[in-house]
Order: structure tokens, then sequence, then C-alpha cells
């Protein structure tokens, strides 16, 4: 098989972490008989400050044939992150119908969770996060700009076609996973968007009898991922609460560096787009030392999407075993000190 790939590595670490996972991704993918085909985008905010735009105007015509794309992280100290990820990665998200973020947190064997008790296997969930709409929906506006009467609107729009393919994606990941599905709503203060999503959770549940379903308000569920995280199996919420919950996610299961996503587009019209959890990181930008584990397990997540699970194992495989290793080289994320290309060159070895 062979896989056309867009890669867009965008901004700060982004470009360190993908530069340095693609001749692995050459590699593994070569060793199961894949031809890879990386075609890099140099979107982001060095070409918006050339150019006034962060992706040309027919940005998504030249990678809707793509299988799939990678990217990095978007964001720059110097221009303001609303202009920046509205100018890239939101709109590829919603522009391509990736309604499915698909968030896992696992503590490898190696690594040390920052809360006490919780050995390697202990913490494993999913969290599938509703990726097109909700809170990041583009209702709203600014009236009176700078006025002491200014008045700011930012709408949430739930639809029940969006709610119900995020919820119906988890309950399928909870029947193959362990039948566990925890419901991250606010339905006490937003009685309109959070009451209808427990609607639609109740609508479907009877649907999938075998698994289990547990409701939990999102600052509950916040103070619950640190308290008990050894107890979820698969969460599922809407656009920001996922996100928010996914940051304590990678947290708690030892760094940000290691933390992989999906985006993906469920009917196949559309390629789907993985990239790590984690941002632009401007506080180790340029020092060589961000994980590329993320991007490595984003790019796992990929070659599964692509039904290339043998590829996927093998750099999940890779990636646990240099984890396991005491002796392996690891970012200073995880006490270690190696730079990013020497956890790749142990990812490798590794294969
Ligand atoms: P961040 O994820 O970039 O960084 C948070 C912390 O985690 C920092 O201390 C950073 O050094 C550390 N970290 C992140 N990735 C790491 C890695 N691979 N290895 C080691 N340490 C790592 O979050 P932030 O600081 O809130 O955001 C920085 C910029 O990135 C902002 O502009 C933000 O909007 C943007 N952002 C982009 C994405 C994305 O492109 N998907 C995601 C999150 C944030
Ligand atoms: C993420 C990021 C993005 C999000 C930002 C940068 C818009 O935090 O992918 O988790 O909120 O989706
Ligand atoms: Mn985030």
């Amino acid at each position: 098989m062979s896989y056309k790939i867009a890669t867009i590595p965008g901004d700060g670490i982004g470009p360190e972490v993908v530069d340095e996972t693609l001749p692995l991704l050459h590699e593994v993918a070569s060793r199961h008989g894949v031809d890879m085909e990386f075609t890099e985008y140099d979107w982001g905010t060095e070409r918006y400050l050339e150019t006034g735009e962060m992706m040309p105007d027919d940005a998504l015509d030249q990678i809707v044939d793509a299988d799939s794309i990678l990217l990095g992280a978007v964001g720059h100290p110097d221009v303001r992150d609303h202009i920046t990820l509205h100018g890239l990665l939101l709109p590829i998200r919603k522009g391509f119908n990736q309604q499915v973020c698909k968030r896992p947190s696992i503590l490898f064997d190696g690594v040390e969770s920052p809360l006490r008790g919780y050995e390697s296997g202990d913490i494993d969930f999913v969290v599938f996060r509703e990726n097109t709409e909700g809170e990041y929906s583009d209702a709203g506006g600014r009236i009176h700009e700078g006025f002491e009467h200014e008045v700011a609107v930012q709408s949430a729009v739930h639809t029940r076609e969006g709610t119900e393919t995020i919820v119906r994606a988890a309950f399928e990941a909870a029947t193959e996973r362990d039948g566990h599905l925890t419901s991250i709503t606010k339905s006490n203060a937003q009685a309109f968007s959070m009451t209808f999503w427990d609607d639609v959770v109740g609508e479907i549940a009877p649907e999938y009898p075998d698994v289990e379903v547990e409701s939990l308000l999102v600052d509950a569920a916040s103070m619950d991922l640190v308290r008990r995280p050894d107890q979820f199996d698969v969460l599922v919420a809407s656009n920001l609460f996922g996100d928010i919950l996914t940051d304590i996610g990678a947290i708690v299961s030892g760094s940000m560096g290691l933390a992989p996503s999906g985006n993906i587009n469920v009917d196949d019209e559309y390629p789907s787009m993985f990239e790590p959890v984690h941002g632009s990181a401007p506080d180790i930008v340029g020092q060589g030392v961000a994980n590329p584990m993320a991007t490595v397990l984003s790019a796992a997540m990929m070659f599964e999407n692509l039904g290339e699970d043998a590829v996927s194992d093998a750099l999940w495989s890779a990636v646990r075993a240099v984890l396991a290793d005491d002796d392996a080289p690891v970012t200073p994320d995880l006490g270690g000190s190696a730079s990013t290309g020497e956890v790749v060159d142990a990812i490798e070895e590794r294969l």
C-alpha cells in the first residue's frame, strides 16, 4: 500500500517533533511494505508574519486528496492565539468535518505519574471530544469594542447530528474496551446545551445495553481525574470540556509530551488529522528537547485509522519499549536529558 500524507509542522516545537519523526515513519512503514509519501506545507505563523495569512485561501483544496494529515502545533508568542488558531488548525478540523477527537491517556511502564500510588497500566482511558462545534462554534461577536458598554457573546452550538456522532463513537469504543462510559456535562448550569447532551446520551444508551453509563459534571470530573484516574475507561465530552480534560489526562499519565490525538472524519469523505495534544511550547522551543513521543503515537493512531494495524502496533510497542527501559534516553519532561532526535533514534532501534 502507499499513502499520501500532508504534513503541517506549524509553529514552535511543531517542526522539531514532526521533522525528527518523519524518517522513523518512513522506516517503520517500509518494513511492513507500506510506502509513505509526505508532502510538507509550510503553513503557520512565520508565513502569517510575511504574508498576513496562516495558510493560503485554497489550503483545504490543496490537501483534500491526502490520505491523512499530520500536524505539529500552532501558536506563536508574537501573534494572538485566536488569529493563528482560527487561521489554521480550527478551519481544518471544521472544514474536513473531523467531528470525533480521540485522545488516549495511558500511564506507560517506566513513566511516573505526578499522582502518588499509580503504576504502569493503572491509568488507561480515552476521551472522545466533540471536535467541530459546541463552545468552539463561530457564533458570536463583540460590539462596542473598547467602550464601557462593550458586549462579547460566544455562543455554544450543539447540533443533534454532531452530538449523536460523538456520543455514538464513544459508546462504540466502550463496547470494545471495558464497557464503561462517563459522560461529562454541566447540566446544572447550562440548562439548554447540556440537558440536550444528557438527553442524547439517554436516547443512545439503550442501543448499548452492555455499556454502563456514568454522568459527571465537568468540575467534579476534573477532580476525579486527579483523585481516581484509574477508574475511567471512556469519557465523552463537548469540545471545550474535552480540551481541558485531556490536558489533565496528559499530565496525570506523565507528560504533555506523551499524549497523542486523532481528529477523525467518520464518514471518510475528507482526510482525518493526527497531532499531539500539546501546543507549540514556546518555553522550550529551539532547545531540541521536545518529547517526540506524542507525535510518534499520533502517527501510530494515523496508521491504525488507515488500516495499517501492524505499523501502528510497531510504533506503540517501540515507544513502550523505550519508556520501559531505564537505560534508554528520554527528554527532560520525563526526567531525562536526551534530545528529540536521540529519543527518535531509540524508538527506531526498538522497532
Ligand atoms: P503547550 O502544550 O504548548 O505547553 C504546555 C507545557 O507543556 C509547557 O511547559 C511545555 O514546555 C510542555 N510541553 C508541551 N509539549 C511538550 C513536549 N512535546 N515535550 C516536552 N514538553 C512539552 O501549551 P501552552 O503553553 O498553553 O500553549 C503554547 C501555544 O500553543 C499557544 O499558542 C497555544 O494556543 C498553542 N496550542 C496549540 C495546540 C495545537 O496546535 N494543537 C495545542 C495546545 C496549545
Ligand atoms: C488542543 C488545543 C486547541 C484546542 C487550541 C490550540 C485551539 O488546545 O488541540 O487541545 O483547544 O482544540
Ligand atoms: Mn488543548
